[in-house]
């Protein structure tokens, strides 16, 4: 065995499996089984030119080398990123470990018990410091929550607002600049006007329907607002603002003064700035607008037993079925972030934020009276961790880069400087000897820090936060280890057994394509730093770029959407904008199959289209003529057509070319959701295919971890015509030459995770890159070949295979009582996490098992599968108490001393062999989802206090 090719260690299946796998789909070779699944108008007819694949340990040298080019200066830039502290248990606890990295969103709350109590903590964090009622389980980012909080404000406009059509949204000066663009760009299509300016001389009237605040604001100024938050509630305008975290600590918190939605970044709750991101935004509000929050919010609720349980509630399912009618499109979030913010929480606990928080201030106060023994004024009359100095900026940053500082230059003759939890006297010492050498005086060190405080009493926080017994209880590292290992145990990731969830691609998170996200050249560079210290960032985010360009066929791409649906987003701004550029700005019509994922539907009402749905036929294609009917009908106002491919019934349609050529003849430019990109790469793309413009999930093809629900990163990838538009971002010029504004806060989104997409890309090389799709198809057409006659594959290619992935019936079922779900929690008693369940239809299961399972792994759930459809035989709808319904059995029911069940515990717990020697146990039965919507509770609590009786 080659032990340097990284695709042997990638890829499953043996080499001396292939010829049983290949004999059990019946074909004779992978060339067959590729022919026999792929049409062969679509397929590449060369190799992709990508560079010579790397081993795993040449790639670590070369990522160490790039890492070194990187310039980690002391950066004060602030702006909404700030370095902090990420304490080493959590890295290796949760970032570095495949237990938290390779969960999956929790959609099946029984084996994910572990990771919504992190979220639950989350949220609570949120919720006590923001002083809100009710807080999400993470944003992308808090400039995309700023634009969440406004469309939700406008959502809620009263009737009258409405019928008079209320549509200005004022937003403060002070609001960070990344915010104010993504703003711009989510109010366009919704035809908000927005008002920018000095929130003190604003003219409240009841033309405005919300206003947004930014607190402290960009610059560092404390304002107090409550006097704006009373008037504006006056006027019937609803108030959102984005607040700092860490300053909450110490300042009095939004709720307090009656805002309606607080949103922020929970960035320096210790995770690494990483180029801009991922980082998890926070989005809180008032419980009476509950069923408006946008994402995913994690909820009480009791088991089958009547113990506690969580789940994630309400709208999480709510947003996607509204489609259409959704008001967010969020669907990946940030949920690894938002796990290891909340579990900074824990381990500081409030005594040790609120050191943290009064230490930054310190170190603030003690920076500008040093600053101004120099003589020069401050400008800031009430501050938390942001200085703002009257100084010659162009002197200042001369001498500041000279000795590997940055600070932020908003002016002319201003410097503003954030100080953080990484700083140290030290580092105060080094500022105040940069401000003495312009001002041509002598240095004289500080020696201790002031203790002086510059947030007046109007401000100042009194309240208490994080009572629970949570956040003060694992403080020694000891117990913090034991505690995240408790809540680790309670979930089935990547690293019990194969996750095969279609339309999410669960592969390999390879751990030399993790190793570097530890490292600190990459982990502490602000996004708004010169180009020239990020050069590091700049070569991969450039190599990444033009890599996904090569792969998809297009002719550039934009890393900056930090999710699939942003991609999504993106992707029709882009086309709006090139319609608009021709003078076709009417153009908006949306065609989409109705077997899209929610998100499509959702993304095109965001980017002002109309959508129309188009039939499917029997056999799970897109139904042609109808599409070709209403491209005509449509023709005049065709903007774009969305389309999954292969679709998400797990089939390459023939039809496609075609499909694209009545939406290109009718005015309408192609977008294509690149969800299914594994099936892909190396055999054909979105290029060849004739499509305009793709968005992929780097968090599935390209191997970025599912996180437990994110992060993720959407790139777009476009053809000629679209490449100007790409995004921009008003602090670093990027994106196209005329770009539209930013989609997402940070120029590249979320660099630091772009690492592992470039490492596997570049270890997987063209031929890596291409075998590894041929395996994924291979292992789909296996399991399927495997349970065929057990059960029904409701769609397949003309010549009878599935793609990446296929759709199984359960609906045949019902007639003995047995739905999807309870195959689905069955599949817990075997270990296995299950299928996608009901979409893209209900009462289905979609399998994909990706290439990255070996053939023993995927034969263990082909004999889970099959033995459940036994036991399906054996039960009968009129007796419910029967192991299917029951399922899945925890450890606490099989150790009883009573066992009311009409079958054995073996049974129960260990139906198949292999699970004598692996035995996952789910840590709660199965939950009640209607009573924890009913008593809906979002924060930790006492347990007590959460049940009805
Ligand atoms: C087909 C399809 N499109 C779009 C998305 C949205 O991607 P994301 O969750 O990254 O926003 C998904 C997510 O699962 C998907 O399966």
């Amino acid at each position: 065995m080659n032990t340097f090719s990284f695709a042997s260690r990638h890829i499953g299946p043996r080499e001396n499996d292939l010829q049983e796998m290949l004999k059990t789909v019946g074909v004779d070779s992978m060339e067959q089984l590729i022919y026999e699944t792929l049409p062969d108008d679509i397929r590449l007819k060369k190799d992709l030119e990508l560079a010579p694949a790397m081993s795993e340990h040449e790639y670590l040298s070369h990522n160490i080398a790039l890492a070194a080019k990187n310039k980690v200066f002391r950066t004060y830039i602030g702006l909404g990123y700030h370095q902090s502290i990420l304490p080493a248990v959590i890295q290796r606890n949760i970032l570095e470990n495949p237990g938290w990295y390779t969960a999956y969103t929790p959609y099946q709350a029984e084996i994910a018990q572990g990771r919504l109590e992190a979220l639950l903590n989350f949220q609570t964090v949120i919720a006590d410091l923001t002083g809100m009622e009710l807080a999400n389980a993470s944003l992308l980012d808090e400039a995309t929550a700023a634009a969440e909080a406004m469309s939700l404000l406008f959502e809620l406009r009263d009737r009258d607002q409405k019928k008079k059509e209320v549509n200005k949204f004022f937003v403060s000066e002070e609001v960070l600049p990344q915010t104010i663009d993504v703003l711009k760009t989510r109010a366009i299509p919704l035809n908000i006007e927005l008002v920018i300016g000095d929130h003190e001389a604003f003219e409240f009237s009841n033309d405005f329907f919300g206003a947004f605040l930014q607190y402290p604001g960009k610059l560092g100024h404390v304002f107090d607002y409550s006097g704006f938050v009373a008037k504006a509630k006056e006027n019937n305008i609803k108030t959102a603002v984005a607040a700092d975290l860490l300053a909450l600590v110490k300042l009095r918190a939004p709720g307090e003064f009656g805002v309606d939605v607080v949103v922020g970044t929970s960035q320096r709750f210790g995770i690494p700035l990483g180029y801009g991101g991922p980082h998890a935004a926070y989005f809180a509000t008032r419980e009476e607008f509950k069923r408006s929050i946008p994402g995913r919010i994690i909820g009480v609720t009791k088991d089958t037993d009547g113990n506690f349980a969580l789940r994630m509630a309400l709208q999480t399912r709510e947003q996607h079925i509204k489609r259409d009618r959704a008001t967010s499109n969020i669907c990946t979030a940030q949920v690894l972030l938002a796990v290891m913010a909340g579990m900074y929480a824990v381990y500081h606990g409030p005594k040790g934020l609120k050191f943290i928080a009064t230490r930054v201030h310190n170190l603030a106060v003690t920076a500008a009276e040093n600053i101004e023994k120099l003589g020069f004024s401050q400008l800031n009359s009430s501050y938390f961790d942001t200085i703002l100095i009257k100084a010659d900026a162009k002197k200042i940053r001369e001498i500041a880069e000279r000795n590997e500082v940055n600070f932020y230059y908003p002016s002319t003759d201003a410097v503003a400087i954030s100080l953080n939890e990484a700083t140290n006297l030290d580092d105060v010492n080094t500022i105040i000897s940069i401000f003495s050498e312009a001002a041509g005086k002598d240095f004289v060190k500080a020696l201790k820090l002031s203790e002086t405080t510059h947030i007046p009493g109007s401000v100042e926080r009194k309240t208490e936060f994080l009572k629970n017994d949570v956040f003060n209880s694992y403080h020694s590292e000891t117990d913090m280890m034991r505690y995240i290992k408790k809540l680790e145990r309670k979930d089935l990731s990547l690293n019990h057994s194969m996750i095969s969830l279609g339309s999410c691609t669960m592969k390999l998170n390879a751990a030399s394509e993790m190793l570097p996200l530890s490292y600190p050249q990459w982990g502490n560079i602000h996004p708004f730093v010169p180009l020239d210290q990020a050069e590091g960032y700049q070569i991969v985010l450039k190599r990444l770029e033009k890599q996904l360009t090569e792969i998809t066929g297009f002719s550039a791409t934009s890393l900056q959407p930090n999710s699939g649906a942003q991609g999504e987003y993106a992707g029709l701004m882009v086309i709006r904008a090139y319609h608009e550029s021709r003078g076709d700005s009417h153009r908006n019509i949306c065609l989409i199959p109705s077997s899209a994922h929610g998100t499509n539907p959702a993304s095109a009402v965001m980017a002002g289209m109309k959508v129309v749905v188009t039939k499917s036929t029997e056999t799970g294609n897109i139904d042609v003529e109808d599409l070709r009917e209403k491209a005509i009908k449509y023709k005049d106002n065709l903007a774009a057509l969305m389309v999954t491919y292969p679709s998400t019934h797990g089939v390459f349609e023939s039809a496609i070319t075609e499909i694209i050529k009545i939406t290109h003849d009718n005015g309408g430019q192609v977008y294509m959701d690149g969800a299914n990109m594994n099936a892909q790469v190396g055999l054909t793309s979105p290029g060849v295919i004739g499509a305009d413009v793709c968005h992929l999930n780097l968090h599935k093809t390209f191997a970025i971890p599912h996180g437990g629900g994110g992060p993720g990163v959407g790139p777009i990838c476009v053809a000629e015509q679209l490449v100007p538009f790409l995004p921009g971002n008003p602090v670093i010029p990027t994106g196209g030459d005329t770009a539209i504004t930013a989609i997402s806060a940070a120029p590249w989104g979320s660099a630091l995770v772009c690492l592992i997409s470039y490492g596997y890309i570049t270890m997987l090389g063209s031929e890596g890159l291409k075998k590894s799709t041929e395996y994924a198809i291979l292992n789909a057409n296996y399991v399927k070949a495997r349970i065929d006659e057990h059960y029904k594959t409701l769609y397949s290619g003309e010549r009878g295979r599935a793609a990446h992935e296929m759709i199984v019936d359960c609906r045949p079922f019902k007639a003995k009582g047995i739905e999807v779900t309870d195959i689905a929690k069955r599949l817990i008693d075997y270990g296995f996490h299950a299928p996608t369940v009901s979409f893209p239809v209900a009462g289905t299961l979609m399998i994909e098992p990706t290439e990255s399972e070996s053939k023993t792994e995927l034969d263990r759930f082909c004999d889970a599968m099959i033995s459940i459809r036994k036991e399906i035989n054996e039960v009968t709808a009129e007796e419910p108490n029967n192991v299917l319904k029951n399922s899945p059995h925890t450890l606490a029911m099989l150790t009883t001393d009573e066992w009311n069940f009409p079958y054995t515990r073996e049974k129960a717990a260990f139906p198949l062999e292999y699970l004598s020697e692996n035995k996952f146990w789910p840590s709660i039965r199965r939950v009640d989802e209607a009573f924890g919507d009913r008593n809906l509770i979002c924060t930790c609590a006492p347990i007590e206090e959460y049940m009805e009786e």
